[in-house]
């Protein structure tokens, strides 16, 4: 019952005013006792080193906390601290220091391990810039050869530079934004501007791409920002839709939540890829027919959650995919 530092401290400080009192009123003026202020001064010096003691162990504990705190760097992150035992205030700083860690360790594996995976990306696209340079300058060629060559290291340097744009932008999609810059903007106008974008992008593949977009919708935060999350679904739908396909684009209020559906006729996401799509650089079976990096549904999920949204996906290969993303009308 008495195991925390404010019920020790405060029993502590209430027990030693009440024996002042009552000596003080016993000793000193009802008994009137020779040695009277003597005994008073050795019972304040008792009390005084009650105190002392108690105060001593807090402090104690926490210098040792403190050091053992300064000699954690991103080294020792796994470092714990074990052996505080306490069960009371200074214990429970010791055990929310170690889940502290928890996190802290977690988010900078996750972030070792993509820019693991950078590398490995811009690895691959750059060896074959390289040996595509290589072999065409090992002999004298055509120029019909010369031509082939660069078209070639022409297109690695696309695929390189969109990678590279893909891992900036989620780099700053990541990157908590300013709050205060958070503005409420028309949702209604955005998904009529991604809903013509997406009309051109299907154009050649001969797609329909039809819109049910209610009208009166706004939506606090930054309009950019969606605007690349939701165009990052819709050019998923374009690339994994056949020719004749459809797209349908629905914006609606359910409740207090806006809701926005993309909706395709495409060759759908087998069961196993599902759980993964949203992980960076995860790229489906699907994977090599298309150019991709595997970013653009870690960068929309990125945005979608930093607007306190949810993205879910329902697919059916051969059938079709529908991406739902909900924001909580605030
Ligand atoms: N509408 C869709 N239809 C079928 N597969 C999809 C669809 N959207 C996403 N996918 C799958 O999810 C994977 C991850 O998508 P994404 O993160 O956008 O990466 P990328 O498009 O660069 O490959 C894709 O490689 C693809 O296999
Ligand atoms: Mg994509």
């Amino acid at each position: 019952m008495f195991k925390s530092l404010k019920s020790r401290l405060f029993i502590w400080y209430i027990v030693s005013l009440l024996l002042m009192t009552i000596f003080v009123i016993l000793v000193v003026h009802v008994l009137a006792l020779k040695n009277g202020t003597l005994f008073l001064a050795l019972l304040f010096f008792t009390l005084a080193v009650f105190g002392f003691t108690i105060i001593y162990k807090i402090t104690k504990s926490l210098t040792y906390l403190s050091s053992r705190m300064k000699m954690i760097s991103s080294k020792n992150l796994d470092d714990r601290i074990n052996d505080i035992q306490n069960e009371d205030e200074i214990g429970e700083l010791a055990h929310s220091f170690n889940e502290l860690l928890d996190r802290l360790h977690d988010a900078f594996k996750r972030e070792q391990q993509f820019i693991a995976d950078v590398a490995h990306e811009l690895k691959t696209p750059l060896a074959t810039l390289r040996s595509t340079i290589e072999v065409a300058l090992q002999q004298k060629r055509e120029s019909i050869d010369y031509q082939k060559a660069l078209q070639e290291a022409l297109s690695e340097t696309h695929r390189l530079s969109s990678t590279l744009k893909n891992v900036l932008d989620l780099a700053w999609s990541e990157t908590p934004a300013e709050q205060k810059n958070a503005k409420l903007f028309n949702l209604v106008e955005l998904m009529e501007d991604l809903l013509e974008t997406a009309q051109k992008m299907a154009i050649d593949k001969k797609i329909t791409v039809s819109g049910k977009i209610e009208k009166g919708i706004k939506l606090y935060g930054f309009k950019d920002k969606l605007g690349r999350a939701v165009l990052n679904i819709i050019d998923n739908a374009v690339k994994h839709t056949p020719k004749l396909g459809k797209i349908e684009i629905t914006l609606k209020k359910e409740k207090d939540k806006v809701v926005v559906k993309i909706h395709d006729t495409g060759i759908g996401i087998p069961e196993p890829d599902l759980p993964h799509i949203f992980d960076r650089f995860y790229r489906g079976s699907s994977g090599d027919k298309v150019i991709g990096s595997g970013l653009g549904l870690a960068i929309t999920k990125a945005i979608v959650i930093s607007h306190r949204g949810e993205i879910k996906v329902r697919s059916k290969v051969g059938r079709g995919t529908t991406f739902t993303i909900t924001f909580p009308l605030s």
